[in-house]
């Protein structure tokens, strides 16, 4: 028997007999002998005759008729053992042709890693099916949440009870997609952000994908998850091995927050991201492709003289690369538009102060461009013998791109892209894919490549930071976490949407990661207009900056942003350190959310009203994760909202208030009256 615990969470193993079960997964059990019998539960009528349990690789041959762990396989338990909070098995395949090696650890902060390694240890090549990650859930948690989304619109939640049959969000995109299912959550009926038992997982990789959750009438509910490979996509010659993603899995009891309060503190820990976190301007919404230097450096006056740290050249660069439709690939400053080189932009930028970033998207190949009449070979999918239709030819091209072959290609862009990165003093790439990859079987080994790719540019270059942005969010993931510095959130900088998207991205990433610009007062993408304050405040929780062509903006404006850019830096060390809350307001129309310092004693709290409020009256401001026993003083900053109330509140108008943290969670403040699309900013120290 084994017991993993930490913060609240207790996994116990049994490993006694012919496979190994987890038999708890949830709540501490405390620190007592656990008697493994009493795991054991009845057989029932007309099912096999031994008690049945989730093994850590189910199959028939257990009487498992759920979803297995693979297709066509079963194990046997060779052995297990404890080390650093970390169990490892060992199984063999029936036929003893295979052996799997998983590892189940638990973090200080509660949080589960599983994966599996299956070696071939027969004499002919062994075709993987896939190998899937399980684990068992309570029948209470009968509740589901995960994401779907579009283009500018990800990560929208979708809630459904949890019935019997498997419900599986699968990903074909050779990235995790704009529909991405982010996190698979079962929960007791009517969790929320701060309430309910909930059992969270989500897949640690940046490629084809599948997660689920399964309730079946033998009793055991699963959560599972792992690559979705295609027939024949991993071939293992005698002693080679396939390793799985790793499967992250986290319990809270406090609802969704509770996970989030287990997986920032974690993710946080494993990876070494570099703080204060930059303000950025990015010229893709300010310039597009029209690069020209002297309207470059006047924004980059601008943005210096805003605040901003790091100033970021979006598409538009490189040979040929006028518009959309071309030039993917050919990674050479275009001589045309800088004839001498970027240096020019790159000087006037450290001048003022600011590091220089640049856009890249190394994955892809224009149809149209040097690359691809030199090596039509590379483009993924090509033919691969004379005479034979090739995928590239059948499938679609994609914003007019197709996807190169990164194991053919891999040299050329390591090659370009080191070039770029010493003849440049480049701070920061922001690594764009903007397309699907669509061609069968391709996934992983491109994914593996991808992976390889950036590991060996952050060897070389270990000061440059990389930005994962694919169409905006599509490609938001553990696995590629420990690699990049920053996720592209979403393409829209409309507040509205945003407050959506950043929300729930942020159950998972922590706020530092996540990337939130200030658009233009009427946004690009939905053509919707809105206050500067709503943008401000819904850019500011973020890794913050600017996607604004700010010579356009009038002198007010500018000042604005010269002191929101003040204030997020006055604020960032709070920002990007604490836990994150958000409430459970009944009233959809208007959300409450926020970041609490680590020991309580600093928080700041956005009140957004996203719709028309459905009272006249909203509820009090109760602000959830307070010190119930501390004083906090609270005073409303930043750019006041619009308001309609014929008299407000009178604690607003005394500029602040004192009261223990104990009221201010429970009693309330009474709310202002905003209007819709309006965010007021509330710092409690
Ligand atoms: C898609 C990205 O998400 C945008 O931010 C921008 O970089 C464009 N690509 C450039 O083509």
């Amino acid at each position: 028997m084994f017991h993993l615990r930490a913060a609240g969470t207790s996994l116990v193993l049994d490993a006694r007999g012919a496979a190994a079960f987890i038999v708890h997964w949830g709540p501490d059990l405390g620190d007592c002998d656990i008697a493994a019998d009493l795991f054991i539960p009845a057989v029932p009528p007309s099912s096999i005759d031994v008690p049945l349990r989730l093994s850590l690789l189910p199959s028939v041959l257990e009487g498992w008729t759920g979803r297995p762990a693979m297709d066509g396989a079963g194990f046997r338990l060779t052995e297990a053992k404890l080390q650093d909070q970390t169990i490892f098995v060992r199984s063999t395949s029936i036929d003893g042709l295979q052996e799997v090696f998983t590892e189940l650890g638990m973090s200080v902060q509660g949080v589960l890693r599983l994966r599996h390694r299956l070696v071939n240890r027969g004499d002919a090549e062994l075709i993987i099916p896939g190998l899937d990650a399980l684990l068992p859930i309570p029948a209470e948690a009968s509740e589901l949440l995960d994401f779907t989304g579009l283009w500018s619109h990800e990560r929208q939640p979708q809630r459904a009870p949890l019935r019997h049959g498997v419900w599986s969000r699968e990903s074909r995109h050779g990235r995790p997609g704009h529909d991405d299912a982010f996190l698979m959550i079962a929960g007791e009926p009517g969790f929320g952000f701060r309430r309910g038992r909930v059992w969270a997982t989500h897949l640690a990789w940046s490629g084809d994908k599948r997660i689920w959750a399964e309730r079946s009438a033998l009793g055991c509910n699963v959560l599972g998850a792992g690559e979705l490979l295609a027939p024949g996509e991993i071939r293992l010659a005698p002693g080679e091995s396939y390793e799985t993603p790793w499967l992250i899995a986290a319990f809270s009891d406090a609802g969704l927050d509770g996970l989030s309060d287990r997986l920032h503190p974690w993710i946080r820990s494993a990876a070494s991201l570099r703080l204060p976190r930059p303000v950025v301007l990015n010229t893709w919404e300010a310039v597009y492709f029209n690069h020209d230097l002297p309207t470059l450096q006047r924004l980059a006056d601008a943005a210096a003289e805003a605040g901003v740290e790091r100033f970021v050249l979006d598409d538009g660069w490189f040979t040929g690369r006028r518009d959309d439709k071309r030039a993917l690939g050919d990674w050479y400053v275009d001589p045309a538009v800088w004839p001498d080189g970027l240096h020019p932009l790159i000087s006037h930028v450290h001048e003022r102060g600011m590091e220089f970033g640049l856009w890249v998207e190394p994955e892809m190949i224009s149809p149209d461009s040097a690359l691809a009449a030199a090596h039509p070979d590379w483009i993924l999918g090509a033919r691969p013998v004379p005479g034979v239709a090739a995928a590239a030819d059948v499938e679609p091209t994609w914003r007019w791109q197709r996807v190169l072959d990164l194991t053919k290609a891999y040299d050329y862009l390591l090659e370009r892209l080191t070039a770029l990165l010493t003849e440049y003093p480049i701070a920061f790439l922001k690594w764009d894919h903007n397309r699907d990859l669509l061609t069968p079987g391709a996934a992983h080994r491109q994914t593996r490549a991808l992976y390889r790719l950036l590991a060996t540019l952050k060897e070389s270059f270990p000061h440059v930071e990389i930005e994962s942005c694919a169409s905006g969010g599509a490609r938001i993931d553990l696995g590629i976490l420990p690699l990049v510095d920053r996720f592209w959130t979403s393409d829209t900088n409309d507040p509205l949407d945003r407050q959506s998207i950043q929300r729930w991205t942020g159950i998972l990433i922590p706020p530092e990661y996540l990337g939130g610009h200030l658009g233009a007062g009427t946004a690009h993408v939905t053509g919707r207009t809105s206050a500067l304050g709503f943008r401000l405040a819904t850019a500011l929780f973020g890794s913050a900056g600017i996607e604004w062509n700010l010579t356009t903006a009038s002198p007010a404006e500018r000042a604005g942003i010269a002191a929101w850019i003040a204030e997020h830096k006055r604020l960032r060390p709070l920002l990007h350190s604490g836990r994150v809350v958000r409430a459970d307001t009944p009233d959809p129309a208007q959300l409450l959310h926020g970041v609490i310092a680590q020991d309580r004693s600093h928080a700041v709290f956005a009140l957004v009203t996203v719709g028309t409020p459905a009272a006249a009256l909203p509820p009090p401001i109760r602000f959830p994760g307070l010190d119930p026993d501390r004083h906090y003083t609270v005073r409303p900053i930043g750019t006041p909202p619009r308001y309609m109330q014929d008299a407000p509140p009178p604690w607003t108008t005394a500029g602040s208030v004192t009261l223990p943290g104990r009221f201010l969670t429970e009693a309330g403040l009474p709310s202002p009256l905003l209007t819709p699309e309006q965010a007021l900013l509330l710092e409690l120290s």
